[in-house]
């Protein structure tokens, strides 16, 4: 049986919430990444600031990950959308893993507009098999049971094309 890794980054709970659904669903171990500094969730500044982050391609120094991701045969990544990208934290991630030859499927959350951002989050993973990849519109305020079952489908899709 293979070894499935979700991974994800959530600031306000709506990629957490995706996460967690799924990972009830499936044998599944969970790796939630952690800025060592995190931005203020709770004021209009975290637009600002986690933006520009965005923006400059950073990426934040992580809480540390005790547990190796590439013993795993599928990781499964999930990240908010910020400014039309995937989020700082993931690209942390993907910088201290070379996931190339490694089976992946992507998801990301957004408020409406994503942009470009699979296609980013595609590129950033060059090298790795997709197996599948699946958008959500902030799950956690809109119809979170739809997205719940949307969710649940989508990964256990995944999951049985892989044995
Ligand atoms: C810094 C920042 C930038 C964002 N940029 C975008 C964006 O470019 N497009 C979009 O549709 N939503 C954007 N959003 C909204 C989030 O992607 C969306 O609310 C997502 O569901 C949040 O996930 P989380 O609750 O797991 O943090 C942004 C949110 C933040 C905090």
């Amino acid at each position: 049986m293979s070894k499935v890794l979700i991974v994800y980054y959530s600031l306000s709970g709506n990629t957490k919430y995706i996460a967690e659904v799924m990972r009830e669903s499936i044998n599944a171990d969970l790796l939630e990444l952690k800025p060592i500094k995190e931005i203020n969730s709770d004021n209009s500044m975290k637009y600002f600031w986690g933006g520009f982050q965005a923006k400059m391609k950073k990426k934040p120094k992580l809480n540390p990950i005790t547990i190796n991701p590439l013993e795993y045969d599928l990781l499964v990544l999930g990240t908010p959308v910020w400014a039309w990208n995937f989020s700082p934290p993931m690209r942390s991630f993907l910088s201290l893993y070379d996931l190339a030859g490694k089976n992946v499927a992507l998801w990301l959350c957004s408020g409406g507009g994503q942009g470009k951002a699979m296609e980013k989050f595609k590129n950033a993973l060059k090298g790795s098999t997709i197996m599948g990849d699946i958008r959500f519109i902030d799950p956690l305020i809109h119809s979170p049971e739809e997205n719940k079952t949307k969710a649940i489908s989508w990964i256990q899709s995944i999951i049985n094309h892989e044995k």
